[in-house]
């Protein structure tokens, strides 16, 4: 949806460039302004959970015009503490008593906020160092009228280039998880989950316990597990070696979710992960989980394979796969497959190590999109794609935070060559059961 917002604009601007009457396309480009300035007032007025949608545009934020980028980053502001007499209420009423009763301490000040609550610190009758996680009151009631509004105002709009099914299915989707998102008892089953992929297999990975008789619904009681934010290293004079461990290990966890558990931890913000000198990660925020399914990381794999080696037909069809293709509709010439080829492949491929710290391939992607406007029609969103290419490109983010040097392609390719159709371990259960 970002992509489609971000191609409308760029195709007006490479459209006035070319028009010779003026005036109308200064005409256009205010309708445009006035569209985008019309989703920022929505998105601003969005509250909670949906806020989560506008903080996923937001990793889009370079390609998107000025009014929407704007209004997006002042999502990323974390709202103000709720009174400790709310929260205090919320605990009795999903614990069944006080906060003073039930833990050996409990510090009314948060510790940390979050979109949907905010964190405590707490310590248990046994002594444990815990964090308590309390959803505010009434978050569940606006998550579907604020999705509709949010709909219609993009439909209304007339900047999201895409069809009335297509739009359907990705707000279908965000929707989905969203809701599994106010469960903290989904949360729980996803820590649990995901210390059980991790733990034993990935020395480096650090996850939090549930404390299960001190959790509920809308109360979600952890170890405490601390850890630095990666926002912070500089300051903290992480070395040079450290920061290419932890991007090391950081590629190593997400390849391995996507390849071999099939299970992704979807919402990789910098905050939902912390860092430690001796270079573990610390995994926080199990709400955003999403299930992959083979076919479409097989897909997702031979989009890579084929354009490693530029096989152009072989691109086409894992894209259409994919259901990235619109299908029915004729393939781009494949000197445009070509130029996003090489924009993605060339830094991983050609270095032995590559340093993220110096990466472009942001830049480059912002360069490709006002000739890649004409193909728009081809392309589809492609909703088991969403909350893949959130974590993806998240990460990636993350490593240029992190001015990680890795040793990406052979890394990927261990991970792409160990994946055969089917992910080596995953769990026997169904989203839900876990
Ligand atoms: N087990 C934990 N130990 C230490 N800090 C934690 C732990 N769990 C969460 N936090 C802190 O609390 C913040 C909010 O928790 P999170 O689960 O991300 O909430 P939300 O799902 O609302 O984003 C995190 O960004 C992290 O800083
Ligand atoms: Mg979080």
């Amino acid at each position: 949806m970002t992509a489609s917002v971000a191609g409308n604009f760029a195709k007006t601007k490479v459209k006035s460039l070319f028009q010779s009457d003026e005036d109308a396309a200064a005409a256009k480009e205010a309708a445009n302004r006035e569209s985008g300035n019309r989703i920022a007032k929505t998105l601003g007025e969005l509250k909670g959970a949906v806020m989560k949608v506008g903080q996923m545009a937001s990793i889009a934020q370079d390609v998107l015009p000025k009014e929407l980028s704007d209004a997006l980053g002042k999502l990323q502001r974390e709202a103000p503490p709720m009174d400790f007499e709310v929260i205090r209420e919320q605990i009795e009423r999903e614990l069944g008593a006080a906060p003073e009763v039930l833990f050996a301490e409990f510090d009314p000040e948060p510790f940390a906020a979050a979109s949907i609550g905010q964190v405590h610190r707490a310590r248990t009758d046994d002594g444990r160092d815990v964090v308590v996680k309390v959803q505010y009151p009434g978050v569940e009631d606006a998550v579907d009228s604020d999705l509709l509004q949010l709909k219609i105002a993009l439909r209304a709009s007339g900047i999201v280039d895409i069809g009335r099914e297509a739009l359907n299915a990705s707000f279908k989707e965000v929707r989905a998880r969203l809701h599994e998102e106010l469960d903290y008892t989904n949360e729980a089953s996803n820590v649990r989950l995901f210390r059980g992929h991790h733990l034993g297999r990935h020395d480096f990975m650090v996850l939090p316990e549930v404390i299960g008789e001190r959790s509920a619904k809308r109360v979600l009681t952890l170890s405490y597990e601390p850890g630095d934010s990666i926002t912070k290293i500089e300051a903290l004079g992480y070395t040079q070696a450290q920061r290419d461990e932890l991007g090391r290990n950081l590629f190593k966890m997400m390849a391995s979710q996507i390849f071999e558990f099939g299970i992704i931890h979807a919402d990789p913000n910098p905050g939902n992960f912390a860092v430690r000198p001796d270079g573990k990660i610390v995994l926080y925020d199990f709400g955003c989980v999403k299930w992959l399914e083979p076919e479409i990381i097989q897909a997702y794999k031979d989009v890579v394979e084929f354009g490693l080696v530029e096989d152009y037909p072989g691109v086409d069809d894992a894209l259409m796969r994919l259901g990235a293709r619109r299908p029915n509709t004729r393939a781009p010439d494949f000197s445009f497959y070509k130029r996003w080829r090489d924009t993605f492949a060339d830094p991983f491929v050609d270095v032995a190590i590559f340093d993220y710290g110096r990466s472009t391939v942001h830049d480059e992607v912002v360069k490709l999109i006002p000739a890649s406007v004409k193909h728009v029609s081809s392309f589809q969103p492609a909703t088991e794609l969403i909350f893949l290419d959130r974590t993806v490109v998240g990460h990636y983010g993350n490593m240029r935070i992190l001015e990680s040097r890795v040793p990406t392609y052979t890394f990927l390719r261990r991970y792409l060559d160990g994946f055969d159709g089917s992910f080596s371990a995953r769990p026997d259960l169904k989203p839900g059961e876990a």
